[in-house]
């Protein structure tokens, strides 16, 4: 029989990696509410044509990477590939306009594309995200690149390079296309075949081509830069006044255009150079017509997303994630088969108390269930005997040690919460 895996482009988590994540995710989750994001969780698939209107038809992800099924209603839903679309769907469903002049939501989960799996490229993979709705001043650009950039920092990153650059607004982006157009159009035979289809169907796209070749056309070409109009111009003069203002560096880079047909004006990414060809940590910019392009009025928006897998892999390069157990704090050591129940019942109060806790199996000698525990990584044990417990005493061994101490089962659970640290387990474990 074939062996069924994970389907290409996907991956599990284990449980150490697993709790890496959940560590990755508290700290990212932490940050986000800090900078007053609130969290929204919308449905991993949505009608099709929302990515279509919302990422554009001419674009990489809507021509050719989205996972689009039609269902039995003969509905067709597409995966998410993104999730700024889906927030804004929501934004407008919802009317969050009505309820404040300005939103900020944040987003975490997993997103889909059909790509060529290679390093830091994957067909499910995760962002976290953040969409501020409604504040058309540079300052909202700015706010988010540094929030972007102060998160990985107080993730203990460095070496991160900030791209940056504006596409200006579909006005001066016309004047921009047609001059392009005609620099393109002079070297058409030279372009990639791809670039070719680009050139007459959206010559932005040229500007993205990873090909050596294109890559040298493209170097040639004009910069959007020399065609910006006054108010998109003084815009992206005040994004980078804020950010110089605050100490935040930057590299201008006037052929950054992102894959992505809904930006205006600023656009950025936030790159790891040791990453790799997938070198963006995270990308975004401005959307001020999405909004009204999804069904909705005229609200401005900006944010940006991070791919977590890199994030991930930059920490892992780092060194900044740190030890995590997944070990119990406590494992329970019957001394006898007799006093399963005994511990059983101690095992649950604990538990129920919030502390993480293992048993171990009475019917083996006490060496055995110490190799278990110490397998297990438990922080501590709790060791049952019978004479002892008559006497309504226990035995805790710190496992780093080996010391021991006898305590009185009465307030046990008041003893326990003294001495056991509960920095095991990175998950919350007890609620406020
Ligand atoms: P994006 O540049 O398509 O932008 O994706 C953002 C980040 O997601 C990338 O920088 C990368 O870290 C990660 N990413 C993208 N595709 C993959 C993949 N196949 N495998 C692994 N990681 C990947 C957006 O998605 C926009 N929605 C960002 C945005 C939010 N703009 C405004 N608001």
């Amino acid at each position: 029989m074939n062996l069924i895996t994970a389907p290409r482009g996907t991956f599990d988590l284990m449980p150490q990696q697993a709790l890496a994540w959940q560590w990755m995710e508290t700290k990212i989750r932490a940050v986000l509410q800090a900078y007053g994001y609130g969290e929204i969780r919308t449905p991993i698939f949505e009608h099709t044509e929302l990515f279509q209107r919302g990422i554009g038809e001419t674009t990489d992800i809507v021509e050719k990477e989205m996972y689009t099924l039609t269902d039995k209603g003969g509905r067709s839903l597409t995966l998410r590939p993104e999730g700024t679309a889906s927030v804004v769907r929501a934004y407008i469903e919802h009317k969050l306009y009505a309820q404040a002049p300005v939103t900020k939501l944040y987003y975490i989960g997993p997103m889909f594309r059909q790509e060529r799996p290679q390093a830091g490229r994957f067909r499910q993979f995760h962002q976290f995200g953040v969409e501020l709705l409604g504040e058309e001043s540079p300052v909202a650009d700015a706010e988010v690149i540094i929030l972007a950039h102060d998160l990985y920092r107080q993730l203990g990153l460095t070496e991160l390079e900030i791209h940056l650059n504006t596409v200006g607004c579909p006005h001066c982006r016309q004047a921009y296309k047609a001059a392009l157009t005609s620099a393109l159009a002079a070297v058409a035979e030279q372009l990639c075949s791809t670039c070719r289809v680009r050139l007459e169907r959206n010559p932005l796209r040229v500007l993205d081509c990873k090909s050596p070749v294109c890559q040298e056309l493209i170097g040639r070409v004009p910069s959007i830069h020399n065609y910006l109009c006054a108010d998109c111009r003084d815009h992206f003069d005040r994004v980078t006044t804020l950010l110089e203002q605050v100490g935040v560096k930057y590299e201008l880079s006037p052929k950054l255009v992102r894959g992505l047909d809904y930006y205006t004006r600023t656009v950025f990414e936030i790159i790891n150079v040791n990453l790799g060809a997938q070198n963006a940590l995270c990308g975004g910019g401005r959307y001020d017509g999405l909004v009204e392009e999804c069904g909705g009025p005229a609200v401005p928006g900006v944010g940006f997303a991070s791919g977590i897998e890199r994030l991930f892999t930059t920490l892992e390069q780092q060194k900044k994630i740190p030890a995590l157990t997944s070990g119990p704090q406590l494992y329970v050591v019957p001394l006898g088969e007799e006093l399963t129940v005994v511990a059983f019942e101690v095992a649950t109060v604990l538990r129920r108390q919030g502390f993480s806790v293992e048993m171990g199996n009475g019917t083996k000698s006490l060496k055995a269930q110490l190799k278990t525990a110490h397998k297990a990584g438990a922080a501590y044990t709790l060791i049952i005997g019978e004479d002892e417990w008559r006497e309504g005493q226990v035995t805790l061994k710190t496992m780093a040690d080996g010391s021991q101490k006898r305590l009185p089962v009465s307030g046990l659970v008041a003893e326990i919460a003294k001495l056991v640290s509960l920095q095991g387990p990175q998950v919350p474990l007890r609620e406020e």
